[in-house]
């Protein structure tokens, strides 16, 4: 199984990610990590990891109908089974969800259908509600509305504050990510053998 990571700041999940992939725990091998933005931290991550980074901007092309025609050009010559968004930051638009809708999964940190958007965690504090969480789903053409593969909750305490409560959530993140990869993986395979 090949994976694409999408990834556009930090990337502490595709580091959980590709250490679950070198332990083992998920059976797969990430080929390639494409960011949008050629700086951002993740980028220095894969490198420093040795898995291939593919990194350019919408900016660069005509139109994103022509960034996300190039981006799966990519992915098919790489033969890409599964696309991991992994903070990646851009609503996917139709050209890749032709072709990949059923095989891209995406980490939103609250219990969508609550919070969707781009600031889930802050959304959610703000809120005062009295618990959070974390959800994996596949991505359909909505923000942050496709099938809900798994959630996990995370109680916002009293004496919590964004900071905390960013940190109690990314803890979530990156045990829940890579075990559900995993268990989605090996059902996969087993699918491919039946
Ligand atoms: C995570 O909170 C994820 O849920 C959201 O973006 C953030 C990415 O963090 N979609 P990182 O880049 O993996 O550290």
């Amino acid at each position: 199984m090949k994976l694409a990571i999408f990834a556009s700041g930090n990337g502490s999940n595709f580091q959980a990610i590709a250490e679950a992939v070198k332990s083992g725990e998920i059976d797969a091998e990430i080929t390639l990590l494409f960011s949008d933005k050629k700086d951002a931290y993740v980028v220095q991550r894969a490198k420093a990891l040795q898995i291939p980074v593919i990194a350019f901007s919408p900016k660069d092309f005509d139109s994103k109908a022509m960034y996300e025609a190039e981006i799966l050009h990519l992915l098919e010559e790489e033969q890409i089974d599964l696309v991991v968004l992994a903070g990646y930051m851009r609503i996917i638009g139709p050209t890749l969800l032709e072709v990949f809708s059923n095989r891209m999964v995406n980490i939103h940190p609250s219990l969508l259908p609550n919070f969707p958007g781009l600031n889930g965690i802050k959304d959610a504090f703000c809120a005062k509600v009295a618990e959070t969480g974390v959800t994996i789903h596949y991505v359909d053409d909505g923000v942050d509305t496709g099938p809900i593969i798994a959630q996990e909750k995370v109680m916002i305490e009293g004496n919590d504050t964004l900071a905390s409560l960013e940190e109690k959530i990314h803890n979530v993140e990156h045990k829940l990510f890579p075990s559900i990869l995993a268990k989605l993986i090996k059902t996969r395979q087993g699918e491919n053998h039946s």
